[in-house]
């Protein structure tokens, strides 16, 4: 089994969650930046790329945009790429092109609940044909021989199937398996199944393999990320939707934000944002994080929908100067 980079990382691992048009290059380097990725007592351990496809990547025709998708910078290391999809010998010719990228790691998509993902049997869907998923493991590990292969899963279709589907998935040595502790068809709905983690630890323990195990699903805190922890006996956690607007997330050290500050990050994310893929993103894509940015002190909302309505850049970058200039609130205290 490949660890790479796990094998010397410090438990319990915080990463940063793969998510399609929100942790794109622009919104990664900000939480590099302002989590101080690399520095003592910051960061998040790992940072994932928003999955991409492989049958995509294999193509003459879509390679090009999606190469893009896969740009990064030194900062957010160690990064790795998440790919998706269920042609095995597609996943050996993109593990061949990500590892010459320069990617730390690959990480399998087996979660992803959407119903044209799960069409091609690609995502959770793969939980209902653990032989492919174990063929597209080893097909990535073929690839990309030198790297740590993992694979983030949920824990069941309809059902907690952890029983079956974790030794499966043990037997192809993965380097981790994140965890959403949650079926495909509960979504998000429901909270997560820690008992379904703990159990999943208890297998692989019991297997003596050193596939890592990591917990996801609703985590908002360092606080949650400690009891979960502590609950399963996991190998650390990886949080998502709790970096929405708070770039800060993995600097436990930062409590408190001015208001004047995270708006000034938000038009630093927005500028870097057009810079890298202003050319190949919808900008509704980027205006999607200012419901997070601007929410949680007096007037937020009024600013919001006047952002939201905004034609360009100028007229937002003009709104918010005006805003921190006038506004009685702009050296407001947050608390994140
Ligand atoms: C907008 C959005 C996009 C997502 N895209 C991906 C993705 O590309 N790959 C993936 O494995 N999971 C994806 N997820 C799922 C998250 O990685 C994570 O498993 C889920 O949000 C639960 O964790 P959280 O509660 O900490 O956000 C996405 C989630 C959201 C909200």
């Amino acid at each position: 089994m490949e660890l790479g980079f796990w094998k010397d990382l410090e438990k319990p691992y915080i990463v940063l969650a793969p998510m399609a048009d929100v942790t794109d290059s622009a919104f990664r380097r900000i939480i590099a930046k302002y989590s101080r990725m690399g520095a003592p007592g910051g960061g998040p351990s790992v940072i994932w790329n928003e999955f991409v496809s492989v049958d995509g990547l294999a193509s003459e025709g879509g390679r090009d945009r999606l190469m893009r998708d896969l740009a990064y910078s030194e900062g957010e290391r160690p990064i790795v790429a998440q790919l998706f999809g269920a042609r095995p010998e597609n996943f050996t010719l993109v593990a061949r092109m990500v590892a010459d990228l320069g990617y730390d790691g690959i990480d399998i998509n087996m979660g992803c609940p959407d119903r044209t993902v799960n069409k091609q049997g690609a995502g959770a869907a793969l939980c209902k044909n653990p032989p492919l998923a174990q063929e597209i493991i080893r097909a990535t590990q073929a690839g990309a021989p030198h790297l740590p292969i993992s694979v983030k899963i949920r824990i069941g279709w309809t059902r907690n199937e952890i029983e079956t589907w974790l030794p499966a998935l043990l037997e192809a040595d993965p380097a981790v398996i994140t965890i959403h502790a949650r079926t495909r068809q509960e979504l998000s709905k429901v909270p997560p199944h820690w008992d379904a983690v703990a159990r999943a630890v208890e297998i692989r323990n019991a297997s003596g393999k050193e596939t890592r195990i990591i917990a996801n699903g609703g985590i908002m805190n360092h606080d949650d990320s400690r009891h979960v922890v502590a609950l399963t006996g996991c190998d650390g956690v990886m949080m998502g939707k709790a970096v929405f607007g708070n770039p800060w997330l993995f600097d436990e050290s930062k409590k408190t934000v001015t208001v004047r500050e995270r708006l000034m990050v938000m038009l630093e994310h927005t500028e870097l944002f057009l810079e890298l893929i202003g050319d190949i993103k919808k900008f509704s894509v980027m205006k999607k994080h200012y419901k997070a940015y601007v929410h949680g002190f007096p007037s937020a909302k009024e600013l919001r929908i006047e952002l939201m309505d905004a034609p360009d850049y100028a007229t937002i970058q003009a709104r918010v100067q005006q805003f921190l200039e006038e506004s009685p609130h702009a050296d407001d205290i947050i608390i994140l």
